[in-house]
């Protein structure tokens, strides 16, 4: 047996009308001992097959079946269910659901969830042997195939209708493995990432401070990829306006002081730690009380406000002794590529990713980003795209460093 692990997965057992289905209770349980939270979808022949209060019983969920059930949608529809999985496994697939699959059609619950996910779908097919080796059957497999829809097995062998031969719905432990290892890419299972994201907001008066143009965007674009790469993600937050990914933990923070606060608080079980914030590096020495008014009787037409100089968080982090293992950004206008290795240094960083401000198509606010990644070994730059797509780069460029480090 393979040591991947469904933990934090969420998987839709797609249940068709064969006799195979007896076995999908089984598949159920299987997929559940390995981690993941099952919903199943069952087609109206599948019910004549195995009852939904078994199913219901096993998934620990409702078991859903009506496209066109007002009640059902409600509770949870089916693009609710479609953007909800991370796989869609259906077992038994039968020759009429891969026909239907292949046409395109969207004639009942299960296929429209399939024509409307982006979750990666799976079949494992079950039929008898005429019906697989069939060339129409076969030429809907090559065109799920071409769509990239999987499928696992079938297994050769005696079938329910006394045939031999290929078509039989490969066994519940194999199908929970095979699901297991669609996310075997997932290179941070089991590690803790913790991120900080968005500026920091320094107060000088209880309606005024001093900030930065962070939009939070790349940061969370990072804890978006890092959990979609298995990790658990704690997201400290500067003030910022974006909804929080999926699976996300989320620790809102106003100013450094709080965000340095937050962030020790979590360190001590992290793995991997990526300071995206844009920290202010200093803070009005006193806060006013009370809003700040123009002194009538000071002639001139300005105002000092004494800064102080905030904590250094990404810094503090990697001067631990057991740190985990440390990745900065460093926002620059100018030399960008040696200020970031000045920061690596004295900041005593494993990594950090030079981003170039001064370029308002990327850096702060902007959807898209371009970097550099530095670190004692490499020198990796990254030309402009989405931040959301850059996310996905850099968590798999960080994962290989954490994962082959010595
Ligand atoms: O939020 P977006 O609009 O998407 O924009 C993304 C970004 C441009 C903010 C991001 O890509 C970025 O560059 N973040 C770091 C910004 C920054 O503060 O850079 P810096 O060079 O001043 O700081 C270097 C590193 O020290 C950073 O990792 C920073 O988080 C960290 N730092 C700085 C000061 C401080 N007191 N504590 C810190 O941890």
């Amino acid at each position: 047996m393979t040591l991947a692990t469904l933990s934090n997965k969420r998987i839709i057992v797609g249940i068709a009308g064969g006799i195979a289905a007896y076995k999908s209770a089984e598949l159920v349980r299987r997929l559940k001992e390995q981690g993941a939270e099952v919903r199943v979808v069952m087609t109206e022949a599948a019910q004549s097959f195995i009852t939904p209060l078994t199913l219901q019983a096993v998934s620990g969920n409702p078991v859903h079946m009506d496209l066109l059930d007002p009640a059902a949608e409600a509770a949870m529809g089916h693009i609710e269910l479609a953007r909800w999985a991370d796989l869609v496994l259906i077992a038994p697939a039968t020759a009429d659901l891969m026909a239907r699959m292949a046409a395109g059609q969207g004639n009942d619950l299960l296929t429209t969830l399939c024509l409307a996910t982006e979750a990666p779908i799976c079949l494992a097919p079950a039929m008898n042997q005429a019906m697989w080796r069939d060339a129409s059957t076969q030429h809907n497999a090559t065109v799920l195939l071409e769509r990239g829809i999987q499928c696992f097995g079938p297994a050769e062998g005696e079938q329910a209708c006394g045939d031999i031969g290929p078509g039989r719905m490969l066994e519940p432990t194999q199908l929970a493995d095979s699901c297991a290892q669609q996310f075997q890419s997932e290179k941070l299972t089991g590690k803790h990432v913790v991120i900080t994201a968005g500026p920091t907001q320094e107060a000088i008066d209880p309606v005024r401070y001093i900030s930065n143009h962070s939009s939070g965007k790349m940061g969370f674009a990072l804890a978006e990829a890092a959990v979609a790469a298995g990790a658990k993600v704690t997201l400290i937050a500067g003030p910022v306006t974006l909804a929080t990914p999926d699976r996300v933990v989320r620790v809102d923070v106003i100013s450094a002081m709080d965000m340095y606060q937050a962030t020790h608080q979590v360190i001590p079980d992290a793995d991997i730690f990526i300071a995206c914030a844009a920290v202010a590096d200093y803070r009005p020495e006193q806060v006013a009380d009370h809003k700040l008014k123009k002194d009538p009787t000071v002639a001139e037409d300005e105002m000092i406000i004494r800064l102080v100089r905030n904590p250094d968080i990404v810094a503090s982090v990697a001067s631990q002794p057991s740190k985990p293992f440390v990745v900065g950004f460093a926002a620059e206008t100018q030399d960008i590529i040696n200020y970031a290795k000045d920061k690596l240094e004295h900041k005593n960083l494993d990594m950090i990713i030079a981003n170039n401000v001064a370029d308002t198509t990327v850096g702060f606010n902007s959807d898209d980003n371009a970097v550099t990644v530095i670190s004692r070994e490499v020198e990796e730059p990254f030309p402009p795209m989405a931040k959301t797509l850059l996310a996905r780069k850099l968590i798999d460029f960080i994962s290989h460093a954490v994962n082959n480090q010595h």
